[in-house]
C-alpha cells in the first residue's frame, strides 16, 4: 500500500484540473492525472513529473463506464487506497443559448459529462475510500449553479451544476457515519479554455479552494459550497 495519500483528478490534462494536480502533488499527495485522451493525459502527467511531483497519467473519460473501473482498478492495483476525489472534468457546451433552444442532445450530453460523470466517480471511488477509513470527494461546481443566481445563459450547463451541488448535498449526507468529507466549491471566474482569457482569476487562484477541501482535517467542513474557502450561497 502507497505510504502516501492518493488523489485522482479527473479531467486533469489542462486547466484548472492541471493546476489542482499540481497542488496536490506539492502538498505531498501521490496524484493520478486523469485525462479521456491517453497521450494528453500522458503529457500532462509527464510535465508534472519532470518538475519532480510524483504524478501518473491514467485514461479516465468520465461518461464512459468501462474507463472509470479500468481508472479505479489502476487505482487499486498500483496504491491500494483512494483518499481524494476531485470530480473536475465538465464541458459547457450551450452558451449563448437558451433552454427553448437548446437542443436535446447538448442538454445530454452536458449533464453525462458533468453530473452522470462525478456521480460514476462517486460510486466507484467510495468503497476504496471506506476501505481506508478516510476519504474528501470534492465536486468542481460553479457559481453559474447557484440555484439562488440561476438566470439564462447556459442551461444545460448551470443545470448541470445545480444537479451537481444537489449531489453533494445527499450524498455528504449519506456518509455522514464516516470520515469521507464531501464538498462542493466554485473556481471564480478563471481563464482557461473553457472561459478564454478575458477572466480575471488565474488557475492558481481557482485551484486553491478544491485542493484546501482535499487536504482538511476530519473536523473540516462536509456538505457545503466554498469560494475562496468562504461558504458560497447554493
Ligand atoms: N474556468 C472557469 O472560469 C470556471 C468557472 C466555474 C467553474 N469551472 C469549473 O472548473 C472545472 C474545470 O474547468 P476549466 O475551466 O479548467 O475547463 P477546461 O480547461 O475546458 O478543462 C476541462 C477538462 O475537462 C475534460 N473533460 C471534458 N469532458 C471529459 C470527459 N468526458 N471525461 C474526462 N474529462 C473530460 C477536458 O478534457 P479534454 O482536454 O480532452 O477536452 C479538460 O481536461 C469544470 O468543472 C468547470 O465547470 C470553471
Amino acid at each position: 500500500m502507497s505510504e502516501k495519500r492518493v488523489a485522482l483528478v479527473t479531467g486533469a490534462n489542462r486547466g484548472i484540473g492541471f493546476e489542482i494536480a499540481k497542488q496536490l502533488a506539492t502538498a505531498g499527495l501521490g496524484v493520478v492525472l486523469s485525462a479521456r485522451d491517453e497521450d494528453r493525459g500522458r503529457r500532462a502527467a509527464a510535465a508534472l513529473a519532470d518538475e519532480g511531483h510524483d504524478v501518473r497519467p491514467c485514461q479516465l473519460d468520465v461518461t464512459d463506464p468501462a474507463s472509470v473501473g479500468r481508472a479505479l482498478a489502476f487505482v487499486e492495483r498500483n496504491f491500494s487506497r483512494l483518499d481524494v476525489l476531485i470530480n473536475n472534468a465538465a464541458v459547457s457546451l450551450d452558451r449563448k443559448t437558451t433552454l427553448l433552444e437548446v437542443e436535446e442532445d447538448v442538454v445530454r450530453e452536458t449533464f453525462e459529462v458533468n453530473f452522470y460523470g462525478p456521480l460514476r466517480l462517486c460510486r466507484a471511488s467510495i468503497p476504496l475510500m471506506k476501505k481506508g477509513g478516510y476519504g474528501r470527494i470534492v465536486n468542481v461546481s460553479s457559481g453559474r449553479g447557484s440555484f439562488t443566481k440561476l438566470a439564462a445563459d447556459g442551461p444545460a450547463y448551470r443545470i448541470s451544476k445545480t444537479a451537481l451541488n444537489a449531489l453533494t448535498c445527499v450524498l455528504s449526507d449519506e456518509l455522514k457515519e464516516t470520515e469521507i468529507l464531501v464538498n462542493a466549491m466554485t473556481p471564480g471566474w478563471v481563464r482557461t479554455r473553457l472561459t478564454g482569457l478575458r477572466a480575471p482569476r488565474s488557475v492558481a487562484e481557482g485551484a486553491e479552494t478544491a485542493v484546501w477541501l482535499a487536504t482538511v482535517g476530519n473536523d473540516g467542513p462536509r456538505g457545503g459550497f466554498f469560494k475562496d474557502r468562504d461558504i458560497f450561497p447554493w
